[in-house]
């Protein structure tokens, strides 16, 4: 199969190129820059010239290819509502060059979307109140159209090496803060995968997901994050501490109300359906290696 990844020079895009190669597929990468096109070439893709904000650049690239994973996002969470706007275009546009084909597009969103305080199931409706939801309407309206699209809900932390996400912002924090803090009690969780078998997952659905069909990128049903400071605090020597969840803003910033959720996720239907087993370490085995500690974290 030859398929355009967006984002695939990312974090998560770069291992579905990965994947996809080893497996035999060719894989063509949008690429907005020289330096992005030229890491392509590198991991053995093609490039194909545009940004999620040229529509027509989007179109082209699907049209040319036998399946779509889009991973590409804008993280300025400065503008995130307008950035899941842009989501929502480029999911229609890509939709749009697909539609009547067999051929999948594959899309992200993700599990912090769903409803706190229980094992959210695949089922489950994501959070109209979010506005990330746009990329799960799109593959709605996509989907209306005869496109064969799929979605991949990841966790909030996708993990491994060059991880640049939510957990490192953690680790920022701690060391800025000289403690490494968890919310009240510490008992809300968060799922997690490895970014290797989150890869895998979005090849799985590029083969063989039937249309409409909402799998969880899920390793890990839910986290303490209390084990999340507690690895953070045992890695930078720092005091692990509680934070009152009223203050959690003042201490974490924007991050606060997000680390405060419980948002545990299955990936039971997943697994069951599209025979996926992730076979990488867990979140606090995979922290406990160190690789998150070496880098420096990237506000998003
Ligand atoms: N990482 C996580 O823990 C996590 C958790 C939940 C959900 N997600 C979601 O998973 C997806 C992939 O995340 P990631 O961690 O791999 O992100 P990432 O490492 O930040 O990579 C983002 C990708 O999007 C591309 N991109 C950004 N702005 C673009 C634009 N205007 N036009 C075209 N491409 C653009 C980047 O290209 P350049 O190389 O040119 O910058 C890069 O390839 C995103 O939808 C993200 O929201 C991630």
């Amino acid at each position: 199969m030859r398929v355009f990844v967006t984002g695939a020079t990312g974090f998560i895009g770069s291992a579905i190129v990965q994947e996809l190669i080893s497996a035999g597929h060719q894989v063509v990468g949008l690429a907005r820059s020289d330096a992005a096109a030229e890491s392509l070439i590198a991991a053995g893709a093609q490039e194909h010239r545009g940004d999620l904000e040229d529509l027509e650049s989007l179109r082209s690239g699907a049209a040319m290819s036998d399946g779509v994973a889009h991973t590409a996002f804008i993280h300025d969470f400065s503008k995130f509502k307008a950035n899941c706007e842009t989501d929502r275009r480029a999911i229609e546009a890509l939709g749009s060059a697909l539609a009547g084909s067999d051929r999948p597009l594959v899309i992200t969103s993700g599990t912090g979307l769903l409803p706190q305080g229980r094992l959210a199931e695949e089922h489950v409706p994501a959070s109209s109140a979010i506005p990330r939801v746009a990329s799960e309407e799109a593959a709605d309206s996509v989907a209306a159209r005869g496109v064969r699209v799929s979605v991949v809900r990841l966790p909030p932390s996708v993990h491994g090496d060059g991880d640049h996400g939510f957990v490192p912002i953690l680790i920022g924090f701690a060391r800025d803060k000289g403690v490494s803090a968890y919310v009240g009690g510490g008992l809300n969780r968060w799922p997690a995968v490895h970014r290797l078998d989150a890869a895998h997952l979005y090849r799985l659905a590029l083969e063989s997901a039937p249309a409409g069909m909402v799998l969880h990128a899920v390793g890990e049903e839910g986290v303490p994050t209390r084990e999340i400071a507690e690895v953070i605090g045992r890695h930078l020597d720092l005091p692990v501490v509680s934070v009152e969840p009223d203050a959690a803003s003042d201490h974490f910033g924007w991050i606060g109300a997000f680390f405060a959720l419980d948002v545990p996720a299955s990936s039971a239907l997943t697994r069951e359906r599209m025979g996926w087993q992730p076979t990488h370490p867990g979140l606090i085995a995979d922290l406990d290696v160190g690789h998150c500690f070496q880098l420096q974290a990237v506000a998003r």
